[in-house]
């Protein structure tokens, strides 16, 4: 059913995946912070106990009919998603060699490009014309290459190609699609990556002109901004980066 059949809400609501941890879990509170309704989704329902979002949801990105499910039970509750912010992501490495396994490639990108292209498939629906917003969380690897990760690259630059595509797909419905670009992210993933690659925080905030890693708390203000500022509404299709200069 569309949001058009419906009688809207009058809270807003906001369909944020990935939200038991780092920069999700950031998310999905500063949107309860404002009092929106919030639905939340990870791999295992154990990890989102302790969420304060409305409704959390067991559900793998990846797999489409549990992403359909999620969407159902998102709108059966609050009759509309006003902004989806397809955050959940897995990075690792995947060095190429003619006998490395497939299942790293074939898992970094189904997560990370397919879960945001299921979501916005059938979550765009239910997205109100005029005022709904789309954010897809890729990387600072959508718009240059590292060693060693070509599948977590590959799949951060084809969200942003597809968000730039889908933009111009929802633009006649007054429907915002952007990618931020964010780079070192303090929070599991981040911390896990400086180790996989053998350096310190300490190490890695050099590298950075702003000196530090970015806090989660940033990316859920830039993300809130997306979907409410005036200042926001007519910024679509776009990577946003958000990295303390790095790519300068
Ligand atoms: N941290 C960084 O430095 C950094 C930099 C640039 C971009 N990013 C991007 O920012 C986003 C969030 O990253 P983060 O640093 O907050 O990562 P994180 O600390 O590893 O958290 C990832 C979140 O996504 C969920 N998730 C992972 N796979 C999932 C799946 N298949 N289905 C549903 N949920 C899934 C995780 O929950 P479960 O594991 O419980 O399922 C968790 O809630 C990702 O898209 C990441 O690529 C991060």
């Amino acid at each position: 059913m569309s949001p058009n059949q419906r009688t809207p809400s009058s809270k807003k609501t906001a369909l944020v995946t990935g939200g038991s941890r780092g920069i999700g879990k950031a998310i999905v509170s500063r949107f309860k912070e404002e009092g929106w309704n919030v639905a939340t989704c990870a791999t295992r329902a154990s990890s989102l106990t302790e969420s304060p979002a409305d409704l959390t949801v067991e559900c793998d990105v990846a797999n489409q009919k549990q992403v359909r499910a999620m969407i159902d039970q998102t709108v059966a509750k609050f009759g509309k998603i006003d902004a989806l912010v397809n955050n959940a992501g897995f990075s690792g490495s995947n060095p190429l060699s003619p006998d490395s396994s497939d299942e790293m490639w074939h898992r970094i990108v189904d997560i990370n490009l397919h879960g945001t292209y299921y979501f916005c498939k059938y979550g765009a629906p239910h997205i109100p014309n005029g005022t709904g917003h789309i954010v897809n969380i890729a990387s600072v690897l959508a718009l240059k290459g590292v060693p060693d990760q070509t599948a977590y690259c590959a799949a951060k630059h084809a969200v942003l190609g597809f968000s730039r595509a889908f933009s111009h797909e929802m633009a006649p419905r007054k429907i915002t699609v952007n990618t931020l670009c964010p780079g070192w992210v303090d929070t599991d993933m981040g911390i896990g990556r400086i180790q996989a690659i053998g350096m310190t925080v300490d190490q890695v905030d050099k590298t950075v002109p702003l000196g530090r890693l970015i806090r989660p708390e940033e990316i859920a203000d830039f993300v809130y901004f997306l979907c409410t500022s005036k200042a926001a509404s007519m910024i679509t299709g776009h990577p946003l980066t958000i990295d303390g200069g790095s790519l300068v």
